[in-house]
C-alpha cells in the first residue's frame, strides 16, 4: 500500500495558506493546518474535514521558538515522516515610506517573521521530511523580494523577503544530499487580507505553483524561485 502522503502548511487559517491547505487535502494529503490563534486555526481545518479531507490543526507561531519546537514534536507524534512543508506564514506592515523613513524596528520584526520563521520551521522539521522519500519545502516569497529589479516599494517586506529567498537556496543546498527539495515561489499580487481587494488574482492563482510544486515538479527543481510554475531569475 502507498504511504500515506503528508504535508504541514504554515499561517493556514485564512488566505493563500488556507487554499494551499484545502487542495493538497484534496489531492489526497494528510494537511497538519497550522496557525498561531488557535480558534482561527481549529474553525479552519474543521472547514477542510467537512470536505472529507484528513486535516488536523497545529498551534504553531513561527516567530516563537519554542512553539515551533512543540509544533515539530506534535507533528512527529502523529506522523512518521512529512512529504511537503509549506513555509507560507507571512506578515506586511509597511506604510508609505521608503528605506530611509522605515522603522528598522519594523525591519527587524518583519525579517523574523517572513524570514527567520521559515528558517526555524525549516530547522525544526527536516528531520522528519528526510524520512519522505520525496520531501519538499516550499517557501512563499514575494517578487518584491527580487534583487533584480527591486525598487523602493515596502523595504521591511521587500527585505525581508530577499532574505527568505537567501534561506532558500541556503537549505536547498544544505538538503540536496537528503533528498528535499526547497524552492522559493511568489504567488502574485492575490485578493487576500494582505494582498485587499484590488489584486487581480484569486488564492487559487496565488496556490497554483505552491501545489504544483509539492505535487507534480520535477524533483530535481530544487534551489529556484518560482511563479506560474516557470523559473524567474532572483
Ligand atoms: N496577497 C498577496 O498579494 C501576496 C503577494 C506576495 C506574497 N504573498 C505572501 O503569501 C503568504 C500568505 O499571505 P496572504 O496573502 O494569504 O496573507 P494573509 O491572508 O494576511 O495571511 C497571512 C497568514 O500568515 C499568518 N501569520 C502571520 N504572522 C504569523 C506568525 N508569526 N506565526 C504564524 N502565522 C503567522 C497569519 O496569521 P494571523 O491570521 O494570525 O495573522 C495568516 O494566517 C505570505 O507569506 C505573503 O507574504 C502574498
Amino acid at each position: 500500500m502507498a504511504k500515506q502522503k503528508t504535508a504541514l502548511v504554515t499561517g493556514a487559517n485564512k488566505g493563500i495558506g488556507l487554499e494551499i491547505a484545502r487542495e493538497l487535502a484534496e489531492r489526497g494529503f494528510h494537511v497538519f493546518l497550522s496557525a498561531r490563534k488557535r480558534d482561527a486555526g481549529l474553525k479552519a481545518a474543521a472547514m477542510v474535514q467537512k470536505q472529507g479531507a484528513k486535516a488536523d490543526f497545529v498551534e504553531l507561531d513561527v516567530s516563537d521558538p519554542a512553539s515551533v519546537k512543540r509544533a515539530a514534536k506534535e507533528v512527529a507524534a502523529a506522523a512518521d515522516h512529512l512529504d511537503v512543508l509549506v513555509n507560507n506564514a507571512g506578515m506586511h506592515e509597511d506604510g508609505d515610506g521608503d528605506v530611509l523613513t522605515t522603522d528598522p524596528k519594523l525591519v527587524r520584526e518583519t525579517i523574523e517573521t517572513n524570514a527567520l520563521g521559515p528558517l526555524r520551521v525549516t530547522q525544526a522539521f527536516w528531520p522528519l521530511l528526510a524520512k519522505s522519500d520525496a520531501g519538499r519545502i516550499i517557501n512563499v516569497s514575494s517578487g518584491v523580494g527580487a534583487l533584480h529589479d527591486m525598487e523602493s516599494y515596502a523595504p521591511a517586506y521587500s527585505i525581508s523577503k530577499t532574505a527568505l529567498n537567501a534561506v532558500t537556496r541556503q537549505s536547498a543546498a544544505a538538503l540536496k544530499s537528503k533528498g528535499v527539495a526547497v524552492n522559493s515561489v511568489t504567488p502574485g499580487w492575490v485578493r487576500t487580507d494582505m494582498g485587499g481587494t484590488g489584486a487581480p488574482r484569486s488564492v487559487q492563482e496565488g496556490a497554483d505553483s505552491v501545489v504544483w510544486l509539492a505535487t507534480e515538479a520535477p524533483k530535481d527543481l530544487t534551489g529556484q524561485f518560482v511563479q506560474d510554475r516557470r523559473v524567474i531569475p532572483w
